[in-house]
């Protein structure tokens, strides 16, 4: 079994970021010099996925410009002798093929995946959230890829998290293969303490069996009225193998403005031309506190 497509749903509206995300899609925020879309394809050509469907919606289309070549400023830069910025501009139109898809309704993170069938055909696929950004050594995609591989199974991305947030995610029942790998039996989206399986809480990553279509093809809406890829799950973990990989890295919700603010502060804390003036700034700032 080999996984060679991904899908990033990236159609959702961004209630949480708004008023910025009223014309801004929240995939193309800067996450200091580049959109958080950038780092979700690049995790998954890491994780050597080939072909990937980005799931859009209408007022999305500056992601397809994105992903595309851009002559006028090109022309440009080349006259300027600035090469090294032509291969920054360039370089997001050459990461894999990437195929864009509308969600005409946006019914809920389920209907986006299901917009995939056509495209995925009879194989697993990868699914990347078009907002989470996970900072890892090994992609947890790829984390993902070698778990489901070795079970010929789904396979959910999960890290515990506590009591006070599990009502934000889906919990999972699991029970222990391996180190870091658990066997999925049950999971419910949104539970509260009580209805939790678990604190492993599904966190924006997955390999999916192509079974997973027929589910969606009839799922129901489920919590707020959306159709969930969890409530899929939940019923894809009943009839078929499912593993949960407690994936080694960092993960950031950008799409809530704690979380894009955490990712954009240690992303540029890293980043060569920002780390040691953003450490400098901090530290004066911090002692004025
Ligand atoms: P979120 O719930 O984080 O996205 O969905 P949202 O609906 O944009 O968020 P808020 O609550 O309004 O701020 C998780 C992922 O699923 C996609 C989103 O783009 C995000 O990547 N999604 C969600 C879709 O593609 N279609 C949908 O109908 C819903």
């Amino acid at each position: 079994m080999k996984v060679k497509k991904a899908v990033i749903p990236a159609a959702g509206l961004g209630t949480r970021m708004l008023p910025v995300t009223k014309t801004v899609p929240k995939e193309m925020l800067p996450m200091v010099d580049r959109p958080v879309l950038q780092y979700i394809v690049q995790e998954a050509v890491a994780a050597g996925i080939e072909d990937i469907l980005i799931i859009t919606n209408r007022g999305k289309d500056v992601m397809e410009d994105y992903f595309d070549y851009a002559p006028e400023l090109e022309d440009k830069l080349m006259q300027a002798g600035k090469d090294d910025l032509i291969e920054l501009v360039h370089k997001p139109a050459n990461l894999a093929n990437i195929f864009f898809v509308r969600q005409k309704q946006t019914l809920g993170l389920g209907h986006a995946i299901y917009q995939a069938r056509r495209f995925v055909g009879n194989e697993p696929f990868a699914v990347l959230l078009g907002d989470d950004i996970i900072r890892a050594k090994t992609p947890v995609t790829k984390q993902l890829i070698a778990a489901a591989e070795k079970y010929h199974a789904s396979a959910v991305g999960v890290q515990q998290v506590s009591d006070e947030a599990i009502h934000r995610y889906s919990s999972v029942a699991v029970s222990p293969l391996e180190e870091r790998v658990f066997s999925v039996s049950d999971m419910n989206e949104k539970p509260t303490i009580e209805e939790k399986f678990s604190n492993y809480a599904i966190l924006g990553r997955y390999v999916l069996m192509p079974e997973v279509f027929e589910i969606l093809a009839n799922q129901k809406p489920g919590y707020g009225g959306e159709i969930q890829l969890t409530d899929a799950l939940e019923t894809l973990c009943h009839r078929e193998d499912m593993v949960a990989v407690d994936f080694e890295g960092r993960r950031y919700d950008t799409g809530n403005l704690c979380g894009f603010l955490e990712a954009t502060l240690d992303m540029a804390l890293d980043h060569p031309e920002t780390g040691a003036w953003l450490k400098a700034y901090m530290k004066d700032k911090v002692s004025k506190f």
